[in-house]
Order: C-alpha cells, then sequence, then structure tokens
C-alpha cells in the first residue's frame, strides 16, 4: 500500500488554481489513468480547460460549480463529475470556502474497428483542471 497525500506533495500555481499533480508519484508505467488535486480558491474560477482525456473528478471539499455544455451543476462535496472527451468546462467556487478536488482522466479507449494511430497523450490535459 501507498499512501498518496497531497498535503506533502509539490503543488503550483496555474491560472488562480493550485495544482498537484501525480507524475510526481512515479506511477506512469503502472496506472492506466493519471490524476491530480487541484484547489480553486473561494469566488473564484478555473480557465476555460479542454483536452481529448475523459476526466472524473470527486469534490473532496466545497462545492464545485461545473461549467460544461451551456450549464452549469452544483457538484457537493463526496460527489462526482464526468467531464467528456472533447467537452469544455470551467469549474467555478462560488462559495467563501476553497474547493478542492481529486482528478482521474485517461484518454478514450478506441472503439472496436476504429482507425487510427492516436497514442494517449503523455502529458495529459493542459495545465488547467
Ligand atoms: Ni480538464
Amino acid at each position: 500500500m501507498r499512501h498518496l497525500t497531497g498535503e506533502t506533495a509539490e503543488s503550483y500555481v496555474t491560472g488562480g488554481v493550485d495544482v498537484t499533480r501525480w507524475e510526481q508519484f512515479g506511477l506512469a508505467d503502472t496506472l492506466p489513468f493519471q490524476a491530480m488535486w487541484y484547489s480553486v480558491p473561494p469566488r473564484s474560477s478555473s480557465p476555460t480547460d479542454r483536452h481529448p482525456e475523459l476526466e472524473l473528478s470527486v469534490v473532496v471539499d466545497g462545492t464545485a460549480a461545473v461549467e460544461a455544455g451551456g450549464r452549469v451543476t452544483e457538484v457537493a462535496q463526496g460527489s462526482c463529475f464526468l467531464l467528456d472527451s472533447d467537452e469544455p468546462h470551467v469549474i467555478h467556487n462560488r462559495s467563501d470556502t476553497p474547493l478542492r478536488v481529486f482528478t482521474t482522466f485517461w484518454m478514450p479507449r478506441r472503439t472496436a474497428g476504429a482507425a487510427g494511430t492516436a497514442e494517449a497523450a503523455a502529458t495529459g490535459p493542459g495545465d488547467a483542471p
């Protein structure tokens, strides 16, 4: 068992969002997905993000107002949201307390018989969640 904690891990701020990426744990060759934690400060929003990977997130602290597909959906602590491949998204924190999210992301499986030779991007989505 490995205890993976964001509290002692390296993080950086990009677009006003504090990001702790899992690359630093050296699991890229082991896991079929990548992961990160991120925090959106009170009364602020992430930059718009869009990438080919699917993105599955768990709200760890606070409430996320997830803007995608022309709608904003409130996702409470403990609930999850799944963003589709190439779906533009913005994560808003409309509260006075920090929003913390754990996210995993991976390239979609190709359907049987699908053409194409694209490989999973090594770096995952952009810096923004
Ligand atoms: Ni994203």
